[in-house]
């Protein structure tokens, strides 16, 4: 069976504007769509800080503190989002605590163990030791240059990626990381928002088909995994 890595931004499935905020109806119906996909592909999900991770990284830098001392903090937040995720995605998502598969990289064969028997672990952005910020995008990028799957594909809260920001125009059927005039995030964000996303997936559109999408429809979800073209593929530079 092929298999996908989803990315699920934080911009999607929280507001970032809105800490510790959550969409729940729509994370079910992206988890119904994303269930309808299963007999074809085998799915590996990793969703970002969104409204949680973000503010508490900020937070915690606020106060001086570094995150070698707090970074349990962030990762019990992250956990708790997870846990929060996965419930309202249904059947058959389970969470999956990034620090406890990263040591120097993401070690992948429990991943492995569960899609085999058609689970779907869902990773997050996270800290992991000694108190690093490990990004949705750079798991992302880890899975795929371990794993080579069949797609990629980041959900995020614009049409896709415009050519510079803020758009003129619509956003482009293909953008290469090195053509493209991104900027961080509206929101929250200590991970760099589009522009470090497309520096993540340069090297991972060497490898795959990498999609940036409109994960706030969920017919979306279903259209690129039935192999139509929404929202900017990424070439490499
Ligand atoms: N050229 C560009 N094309 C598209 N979006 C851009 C561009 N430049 C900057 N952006 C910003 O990048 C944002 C998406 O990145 P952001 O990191 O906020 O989302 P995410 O990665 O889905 O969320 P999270 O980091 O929480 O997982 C858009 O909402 C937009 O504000
Ligand atoms: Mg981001």
């Amino acid at each position: 069976m092929k298999l996908a890595i989803i990315k699920l931004g934080g911009s999607v499935i929280s507001d970032k504007r809105r800490p510790y905020s959550l969409k729940y109806e729509l994370i079910r119906e992206i988890g119904d769509v994303l269930r309808r996909s299963l007999d074809e592909w085998r799915l590996i999900l990793v969703h970002g800080g969104g409204s949680f991770g973000h503010p508490k990284v900020k937070e915690i830098m606020d106060k001086n503190m570094t995150l070698k001392d707090m970074g349990w903090e962030v990762i019990r937040i992250m956990c708790d989002m997870s846990v929060k995720v996965t419930e309202a995605l249904g059947r058959p998502f389970a969470p999956y605590s990034t620090p406890s598969l990263w040591s120097r990289g993401i070690i992948v064969e429990p991943l492995l163990e569960a899609i085999n028997v058609d689970w779907v672990p869902v990773l997050q952005g996270n800290v992991v030791p000694p108190g690093i910020v490990i990004s949705g995008d750079e798991i992302v990028k880890e899975l795929a240059l371990k794993l080579k799957p069949e797609l990629v594909a980041l959900a995020t809260d614009v049409e896709g990626v415009y050519a510079s920001w803020p758009p003129q125009g619509p956003p482009l059927k293909k953008a290469s990381p090195c053509d493209v005039e991104a900027k961080g995030s509206q929101g929250i964000d200590v991970t760099g928002g589009m522009k470090k996303k497309l520096e993540e997936m340069n090297m991972v559109a060497k490898v795959t088909r990498v999609i940036v999408f409109n994960g706030l429809k969920p017919e979306n979800y279903e259209k690129i995994l039935k192999g139509k073209i929404v929202g900017t593929e990424i070439v490499p530079c």
